[in-house]
Parts: C-alpha cells; sequence; structure tokens
C-alpha cells in the first residue's frame, strides 16, 4: 500500500522518519530523558492518539488510546501475536508462555493464575515473605555498610519467586540458579548474533545449564508424583504444570521439557518488576514526607493491634490497608515499570476507525495513558490520595500497570502482597 492509500484505508498517519533507521534514534534518546513519553506526546499532538512510526527495524502503529489499548489486550480470535525483538525471540524460544498463543497458552495461562491467585498459596507465601523481609532489613541495620535498595529488594524478591516456581530455599542451589539466571537475561536485547563469543550465545549457554538444572528437579517430581495417591495443594507451579499434564486425557499431556522451559522464562517478568517497584515506593515517598507519615500511621497501627492481639499477620491484612494500597497503585502507575506492550497483527484488524494492517506491530503504549492529564489530574505528581475518588485500583482501561485482556500478569496479586509486606516492615521498623 502506497501512503496515500494507506490513510485512505484508515491506516493511522504518521513518519517513517530516516531509511532505515526510522525515528529509533529519537525513540531511544527520549528513553534517556527523565520524560520518555516525550517521543509519543510530539507525535500524539501531531498525527492524533493511534500513529504511524518505524522504530527499531519496524513499521510500527503506536497506541495512546486507552480503547485501542483494550482490545489489543482483550485480543479476540487471537488477532494479536506477541512480538519480540529478534534476541528475545531467540532466548526464549517457541513454547514460552510468553509467546506462544491460542489453546495451550490460554490453559497454562489459567492454571499458573489459579495457583498464583489462591488464598491457600498467599498464606502460605506470606510468612515466607515476612521471613525474607525481615532477615533482609536486620542486615540494614548495620551502620557500617551502604544499603543499595535495589540489590536488597531483588535477592528478597529473588527468594520468593523461586520458592514459588520450584521450591529452591536459600543456598548453593539458589545461588547457581540466580547466576546463571542474571547471565541468561543480559541478552535479551543485544544483538541477534549467535556465535561464540557474542553476548547471545553467552546467554543461550547460561540458559542450557539452566534448564539442565531445572529439568532434573521436574522429572524427580514426576516420579515422586507417580508414586503418591495423597496431591494436596500443589507446592509451586511445577507442581501445577505436572499436575496439569495428569489431569488431562493423555494426549494434550505437557512435556517435561516446556515445563522446564517455561519455569525458568516465568522468571522473566517477575524478576525485576517487583524489586523495582519495591525501590521506587521508597524514592516516592522519601520525597513526599506528608505520604510518608501517613503510610507509617496506617502500618503503625496495624503493627499496635497484632502486637495486642499476639497474632500473626494474614495475607489479608497487608492487603486491607486502603492507604498502603493506594501507594503501591500511584507508585506502579507513576513509575511504569513495563511502559508498554507490543504484538503482531495476524489480519487486517478495525479498532474505531484506525485500520491496523495485517503483519504490521502495534505497540500499546501503557505510560501515554497513565501520563496523560485528561486521565490523571497533574500525572507527574505522586499523589495516593488520588485513588480515594476512583476507588481501590485493580484494573481498568486507563490503568493497567500488568497489562489486561487474555495476558494479564498471573503475578498481579503476588506482586502487590509483596510490595504491601515489605512496606509494612519497612516503616514499622525504621526510619
Ligand atoms: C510489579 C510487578 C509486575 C508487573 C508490573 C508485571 C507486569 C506484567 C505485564 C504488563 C504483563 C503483560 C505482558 C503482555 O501482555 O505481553 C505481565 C505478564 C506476565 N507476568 Fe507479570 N508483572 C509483575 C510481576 C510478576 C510476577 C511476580 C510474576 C511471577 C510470579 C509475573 C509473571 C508474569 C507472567 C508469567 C506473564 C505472562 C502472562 C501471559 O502472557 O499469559 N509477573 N506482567
Amino acid at each position: 500500500m502506497g501512503k496515500r492509500e494507506e490513510e485512505k484505508n484508515g491506516v493511522p498517519r504518521g513518519s517513517s522518519g530516516w531509511p532505515f533507521i526510522g525515528e529509533t534514534l529519537e525513540f531511544i534518546a527520549c528513553g534517556y530523558t527523565s520524560r520518555p513519553v516525550t517521543f509519543m506526546e510530539k507525535r500524539k499532538s501531531l498525527y492524533g492518539n493511534v500513529f504511524k512510526t518505524h522504530i527499531l527495524g519496524k513499521a510500527i502503529i503506536v497506541s495512546t488510546d486507552p480503547d485501542v489499548n483494550k482490545v489489543v489486550l482483550q485480543n479476540h480470535g487471537n488477532v494479536f501475536i506477541p512480538c519480540y525483538p529478534k534476541s528475545i525471540c531467540e532466548l526464549l524460544g517457541k513454547s514460552s508462555i510468553l509467546q506462544m498463543n491460542g489453546y495451550v497458552h490460554k490453559r497454562v495461562h489459567a492454571v499458573i493464575g489459579v495457583f498464583l491467585k489462591s488464598p491457600q498459596l498467599k498464606d502460605r507465601i506470606t510468612r515466607d515473605i515476612e521471613k525474607t523481609v525481615r532477615l533482609s532489613l536486620s542486615t540494614w541495620m548495620d551502620k557500617s555498610r551502604h544499603v543499595y535498595l535495589q540489590d536488597e529488594t531483588k535477592k528478597i524478591t529473588f527468594e520468593i519467586l523461586v520458592r514459588v516456581l520450584l521450591s529452591i530455599g536459600p543456598g548453593e542451589d539458589m545461588d547457581f540458579l540466580k547466576r546463571e539466571f542474571e547471565e541468561f537475561i543480559k541478552g535479551l536485547i543485544c544483538l541477534p548474533i549467535k556465535l561464540p563469543g557474542t553476548r547471545l550465545y553467552k546467554s543461550l549457554q547460561s540458559k542450557e545449564k539452566l534448564l539442565k538444572m531445572v529439568s532434573q528437579i521436574v522429572e524427580e517430581r514426576k516420579m515422586e508424583m507417580e508414586k503418591t495417591e495423597d496431591k494436596g495443594f500443589p507446592n509451586d507451579v511445577i507442581d501445577v504444570l505436572l499436575r496439569d499434564a495428569g489431569e488431562s486425557d493423555g494426549t494434550h499431556c505437557l512435556p517435561l521439557d516446556f515445563i522446564s522451559g517455561n519455569i525458568i522464562e516465568m522468571m522473566i517478568p517477575g524478576e525485576e518488576t517487583v524489586p523495582t517497584a519495591m525501590t521506587v515506593a521508597v524514592k516516592f515517598l522519601t520525597d513526599n514526607p506528608t505520604a510518608l507519615a501517613r503510610l507509617v500511621e496506617e502500618n503503625m497501627e496495624l503493627r499496635k493491634q497484632k502486637d495486642f492481639s499476639c497474632k500473626e499477620y494474614s495475607w489479608k491484612d497487608y492487603m486491607s490497608l486502603p492507604f498502603t494500597q493506594n501507594v503501591i497503585s500511584e507508585t506502579l502507575r507513576l513509575a511504569n515499570i513495563i511502559n508498554a506492550v507490543w504484538r503482531k497483527a495476524l489480519k487486517d484488524v478495525k479498532i474505531k476507525d484506525y485500520l491496523i494492517p495485517e503483519g504490521w506491530c502495534v505497540l500499546a503504549s501503557f505510560s501515554s495513558v497513565h501520563m496523560d492529564d485528561i486521565n490523571y489530574e497533574n500525572p507527574y505528581e505522586f499523589d495516593p490520595w488520588r485513588w480515594d475518588k476512583t476507588g481501590a485500583a485493580v484494573s481498568s482501561n486507563t490503568f493497567t500497570p500488568f497489562g489486561g485482556g487474555q495476558r494479564l500478569c498471573p503475578g498481579l496479586e503476588l506482586s502487590r502482597l509483596e510490595i504491601s509486606i515489605f512496606l509494612h516492615h519497612l516503616v514499622t521498623t525504621c526510619r
């Protein structure tokens, strides 16, 4: 289609920039400023809420419109598939939950979601999170050392993540997993060249080592499972995926290598996101003493109640502190940890009056929606009270830190619980 014909058919307006590089340089440059959404804002004012550009080697349609984003995320009829840079696709493999589509994706997404949201898991993991947070905080009291918040929170959340996924506790195995995983993810954004010595090659080697270790655990678990009758509540995501295989009619079993691969790939969305949210929450609170004071007050009240009754906390106690939940929502809105998702259209799709032609990529920008003054008054201000007016923010068209629709983050509630517990113990034990 020529440019004129494209526009006549409803392909959003926009510029393709320079030959080959398109508008990539400006896109990346804006990413390094304090306002990465400037790239979107500039084009939005020229062409409207949905526009066309050319970045990272691809012609792409960018949506900053909450309604268009919603349709893309809902993905009725499986017309939008994930679309990642080549290095990510190479490292994930085709049967990763992050890349899969259709029936198998729905099934895996559903069983993991049910497990991660279950009260049984939350009951159990609350004790683990408390223990890990308390232990970590106790080491911060040593005044002779600097505390690097992001490193510390990363240690806490990695420990929880590997417990939930494959029941590994602190020790040599966890250290190995952490080391190799860090090496593996270094290659997610790199040149897609797979020759000895290149970044991608090293990352693939680390994935091999991870797979070897995880496959062994999965195989042992499968053998144990075959021996025992009483299954009880699953211990971790390995159990969940193995049982799903066992309960089907045998023709649709999830293969063991599929399970091992997915356990590793599921660490990707969980590894950086939660510690980043914890770290920036502390930064926002440090800059806003009034919000911090209110948070301390609310959490001290809970602590006093608990000390008085000598009862342990339940996950519901942590999740029912309204101001703390507002702080978390506001942190997620402002931090835009996952600022957009990328999809590719498998056929022509018309949304509102826009045409997304078959084969084109769409970037559904969450940060543009979160930072738009039409949706949020003074969007650059950290204002947890704004959520009092709109009610508890779970997910809506204009609030999508965890995505939405078919691929809505299954770790949503677990993440909020981890952050709530972390903030509670931080503000009630440290100054
Ligand atoms: C603050 C923390 C987190 C944020 C902001 C976040 C955000 C997101 C977003 C935006 C998506 C959608 C991606 C897409 O549509 O392509 C997603 C998917 C996903 N997240 Fe999270 N996430 C967080 C924590 C976690 C944790 C702790 C876990 C694991 C326990 C997790 C596991 C997943 C998985 C497996 C998917 C893929 C779902 C699918 O494609 O069906 N996330 N996350």
